[in-house]
């Protein structure tokens, strides 16, 4: 039988609302909708703004359980560990306020993690005298024990916290989620992970990976509309993540909801919800375009990509070329460059949409790859780097 090549299967672009003028190989950042699921999120705006009252009061409670339901069986845990957020940046900035930090005590974290939660992580030791520890994690990585040890070895008496990326931002990496968490368990320490990039780009069952704690962005790899994510404590730690970021209504809750936990964060006031209830609509757009038969081709895409990109700038792969280690997006080192300079370039001249940055001094470019991608995506990205690179080193 003939294998499939990187270009079957592939889903056409015109689903999306992408411009099809742009080479779009930044998913990673803020996702893409398919038009489909927009036109339900839509759909959510209008039927609220027909009848706020009745939408607000009385169908909203049974929609969010609904949505929560389908977001649960999707991700392998029970509707009531899940609470929507607009994105991971507020989830957790909700949680560190509630993990009682006292002066001494350690989080211990990586220098792979995204900056939004490193400064929130800054934040709220100052706040309360604890210490944010980023374990160095040097370059390349070569196997997921080593990896474990490089990070548990930061592990001291004061550690309260392991936080860490399922994906990693800058250097597009899986870390060993499982086993991480596996160790925290046995050693007292609340695992809290950042999953912002793995929802969708891998098949997660969060009961059986065992994180504490687990935050993850369905507007990204799952297509969701913009401002849907969600937040998931298993049932042991609700007790202990009872403030809300803003109190409203659910706290001290005139008509209790499903649990105390989702009774208080769930309710924020007056605010747009459609997002959220448009997250059943991403997950079954993604269960009709078989979206296992996608990820394999995306991740054959990357791994080609990477490759041809590290043989082309002559650099050395960052971890070895296999699915344990990157699946549809691939952060490759770039000989020293000026990274604005070019990534303007490769937008103004080429309609190249991709990162290009420092991460520890040195230059990356990282690529993402979507079911609308293809071959000529992967080749109009080598070729512009080809003619640019040389202009900016
Ligand atoms: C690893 C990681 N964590 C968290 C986030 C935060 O996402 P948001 O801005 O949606 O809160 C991102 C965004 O790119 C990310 O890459």
């Amino acid at each position: 039988m003939k294998s499939l090549s990187v270009n079957d299967l592939k889903i056409s672009k015109s689903l999306f609302l992408l411009d099809p003028e742009v080479t779009f190989l930044n998913h990673g950042s803020f996702g893409a909708c398919p038009k489909r699921v927009f036109e339900r999120y839509q759909y959510w705006q209008l039927e609220m703004e027909k009848q706020p009252v009745k939408f607000l009061q009385r169908r909203v409670p049974e929609l969010l359980d609904k949505a929560r339901a389908k977001l649960g069986k999707y991700l392998g845990c029970s509707a009531d560990e899940l609470i929507f957020f607009p994105n991971p940046t507020t989830a957790i900035n909700m949680v560190v306020r509630n993990l009682d930090l006292k002066p001494g005590d350690e989080i211990l974290s990586t220098d792979h993690e995204y900056g939004a939660m490193d400064r929130t992580w800054r934040f709220i030791c100052k706040e309360t005298g604890a210490r944010y520890i980023q374990q160095p994690i040097p370059l390349p990585l070569t196997s997921p024990e080593e990896l474990v040890e490089q990070i548990w070895s930061g592990v001291t008496a004061n550690t309260k916290v392991l936080f860490f990326s399922h994906i990693t931002s800058a250097t597009a990496l899986t870390f060993p989620a499982e086993e991480l968490c596996k160790r925290a368990k046995e050693a007292g320490i609340t695992s809290i992970v950042d999953g912002a990039h793995a929802v969708a780009q891998m098949e997660l069952n969060l009961d059986e990976l065992g994180a504490d704690i687990y935050t993850g962005a369905c507007h990204k790899w799952l297509c969701a509309p913009k401002g849907s994510a969600f937040l998931y404590v298993c049932k042991e730690l609700q007790d202990q993540m009872l403030k809300p970021l803003v109190v409203s209504w659910g706290y001290e809750a005139e008509e209790l909801g499903p649990s105390l936990f989702i009774d208080h964060h769930d309710w924020q006031g007056t605010r747009e919800l459609a997002a959220f209830l448009a997250v059943p609509d991403a997950i079954e757009f993604q269960q009709q375009h078989d979206w296992q038969s996608q990820r394999e081709r995306c991740h054959k895409l990357a791994s080609n990509t990477r490759n041809r990109l590290n043989e082309m700038l002559q650099q050395n792969p960052i971890s070895p070329n296999t699915p344990d280690w990157f699946l549809q997006m691939c952060a490759v080192q770039l000989p020293e460059v000026d990274e604005v300079a070019l990534q303007t370039a490769l937008y103004d001249r080429f309609k190249v949409e991709i990162p290009v940055y420092r991460w520890q001094g040195t230059p990356f470019v990282r690529a993402s790859f979507q079911a609308y991608n293809d071959q000529k995506d992967a080749d109009r990205l080598l070729a512009s780097l080809e003619e640019l690179v040389p202009k900016f080193v």
